[in-house]
Parts: C-alpha cells; sequence; structure tokens
C-alpha cells in the first residue's frame, strides 16, 4: 500500500477528516477531504462531523480549528510549522498595547497565535476583512493585528485610519515590483491577482487583490485568460486543477534564486508524516480551556459577521 491508500484506510477507521490549505503540496492537497482558504477552513472546523481534524497547514491554523473544535482531537503532523505573520506579534506586547490604547478595539487577522486571539475583539481573515471593518463605526478606533500590510490596504480602501501592528508574512513580502512589471511586459494579457499580504507598492499593481479563495474565484471569470499568480505557489495546483486551458505565471522572488515564492512552513507537511500522525494520534493541538473560550469568542464573533 502507498501512503494515499494507508492514509485513506486510517482517516475510514478512525472517522478522521484531513483539512488543508491551498498552499500545501500537490500530493497532501490531493489527499484532503477539504481545502480551503483560512476562513473557509475555519467554518470546516466548526461544523465538520468527524472524531479526529488532521491539520495539513501551519499551527495557528490547528489552533483555530481547536478552539472551535474543543471535543475533537485536532492534529498538526509537524509541530515547528509556524507563520512568520504570526509570529510577529507577541502576546505580551498585544496586552501592553491593549492597555495602552484602552479606547481601541482590538481587530486580529486569524494569522495569530491562540493568546493573540485570546486578547482580541474580533478577528478577521483577507476574505472578511473589508466586511468585518465595514460593520464596525465610522469614529471607532481600531488596532489591527499584525499585518501591517493587510491593515494599510483596509485603511486604503474603507478611507479608515486604523493603528497598525508592525508584523508581516516574510513570504508575501518577498513579491517586488520589478519582477512582477517583468512578467507583465512579457504577457500583457495577464491579470495581475495580488493577496494583500503583500506590500503596498505590489498591492497597487493588482488587477484584483483578495484571499486565496478570491483570487481562485478571479480566474474563474470568463474574460481571464491568462493570470500572473501573486501569492504563495501552492495555489497553483488548485488554480491549474479548476482552469486547465488557462494559463498561470508564477513570480521569482525579488531576492533569493528560487522560481517562485514558497512557504517553506505550508510545505513541511508531507504524505509520510500525515500517514504517521494519523497513526500515532500524535502530535495533537492542547490549548489551555481559559485561553480557548476567550479565543472562542473573537473567532466566532467573525464567523456572525461572515
Ligand atoms: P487566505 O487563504 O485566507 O487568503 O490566507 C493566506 C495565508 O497566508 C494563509 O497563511
Ligand atoms: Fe504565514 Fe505567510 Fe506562510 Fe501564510 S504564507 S503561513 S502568512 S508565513
Amino acid at each position: 500500500m502507498d501512503f494515499r491508500e494507508k492514509i485513506a484506510a486510517l482517516k475510514e477507521q478512525k472517522r478522521a477528516v484531513i483539512l488543508a490549505h491551498y498552499y500545501t503540496s500537490a500530493e497532501v492537497q490531493q489527499v484532503a477531504d477539504f481545502v480551503g482558504d483560512s476562513l473557509a477552513l475555519s467554518q470546516k472546523a466548526a461544523g465538520v462531523d468527524a472524531d479526529i481534524i488532521l491539520f495539513a497547514g501551519v499551527r495557528f491554523m490547528a489552533e483555530t480549528a481547536k478552539v472551535l473544535s474543543p471535543d475533537k482531537k485536532v492534529l498538526l503532523p509537524v509541530t515547528e510549522a509556524g507563520c512568520s505573520l504570526a509570529d510577529s506579534c507577541d502576546a505580551a506586547e498585544l496586552a501592553k498595547a491593549r492597555r495602552e490604547n484602552p479606547d481601541h478595539l482590538v481587530v486580529s487577522y486569524v494569522n495569530t497565535s491562540v493568546e493573540v486571539k485570546a486578547l482580541t475583539d474580533i478577528c478577521c481573515t483577507s476574505s472578511n476583512a473589508l466586511d468585518i471593518i465595514g460593520a464596525l463605526p465610522k469614529d471607532q478606533k481600531i488596532l489591527f493585528v499584525p499585518d501591517r500590510n493587510l491593515g494599510s490596504y483596509i485603511n486604503r480602501c474603507m478611507e479608515r485610519d486604523m493603528k497598525l501592528w508592525n508584523g508581516c508574512c516574510l513570504v508575501h513580502e518577498e513579491f517586488s515590483v520589478e519582477k512582477i512589471a517583468a512578467l507583465k511586459a512579457l504577457h500583457p494579457k495577464a491579470v495581475v491577482l495580488v493577496h494583500p499580504e503583500c506590500k503596498p507598492e505590489v498591492v497597487a499593481m493588482a488587477d484584483y487583490a483578495g484571499s486565496t479563495a478570491g483570487i481562485l474565484a478571479y480566474c474563474g471569470r470568463e474574460d481571464v485568460e491568462e493570470v500572473i499568480v501573486v501569492t504563495e505557489s501552492g495555489i497553483l495546483y488548485e488554480m491549474e486543477s479548476r482552469y486547465p486551458n488557462k494559463k498561470f505565471y508564477l513570480v521569482e522572488p525579488e531576492k533569493s534564486s528560487e522560481k517562485c515564492v514558497s512557504c517553506k512552513d505550508m510545505k513541511l507537511v508531507t504524505l509520510e508524516n500525515i500517514y504517521q500522525t494519523l497513526l500515532e494520534e500524535s502530535p495533537e493541538v492542547i490549548i489551555d480551556e481559559e485561553i480557548r473560550a476567550a479565543a472562542e469568542g473573537a473567532i466566532r464573533r467573525m464567523l456572525e459577521m461572515s
């Protein structure tokens, strides 16, 4: 039996489901029961009928699943699979910022630790950020955590003046105006689809900016034949599966000699470690109940508004 067959057998035997993000490798997405963006994955985690959720992604995503499904066993194949964006906001620093800004509502991107979510009033993802902020009164002061790029994108779109945490995704920071412009010169008909975690000057080049699910939906438009993909390269698998007759161009990183921009943490998940994790039912995500309950409020508020 190969790993795919062994994983399928274990899933059935243990009533387990695999949730995967679009940035994981193609072979991981192929064994998943559900692949989605951060919002869809958290909605799925909240409602899925299973005893075990194996999260093929990074730690903050598996934590969100555990927060929403505390009675299920949530497994994360690689404990070290982190996120530079989540790491850019420390809970103790946020607690201090809250004390210094008592009149500000804290809105956190879901790319945060569970401890940061526990100090958050409302979470958001890149799918619903504009709706969530748009639903808050215009005079409400907001501290937006931790992505300065997504935060400044929201400020520009919604004419807000949110105070921004100085964090970023080191993967999306690798996109540069020069490399995208060079690709656009080669493929002038291609639309530029950008994740808002990119720098403002990169987002300014976008025909469309949005979450991974939003970008995928835009690729489905009849008038779109060629796409310059300005987000992590794992999304190419879903793009080519959905739209085999369209052309997709990946952008080289600004500084390294790699062919495309890749999140090494997302790529830590493999078929082999999925199999081992399901077999041993470990590593399991365990969260202190007080922190979990506090984080749940912030995530549930987001889900109610989505
Ligand atoms: P979305 O899939 O919600 O757009 O998130 C992108 C991301 O960077 C997840 O780590
Ligand atoms: Fe975090 Fe960026 Fe990787 Fe997404 S792509 S998991 S935001 S480091």
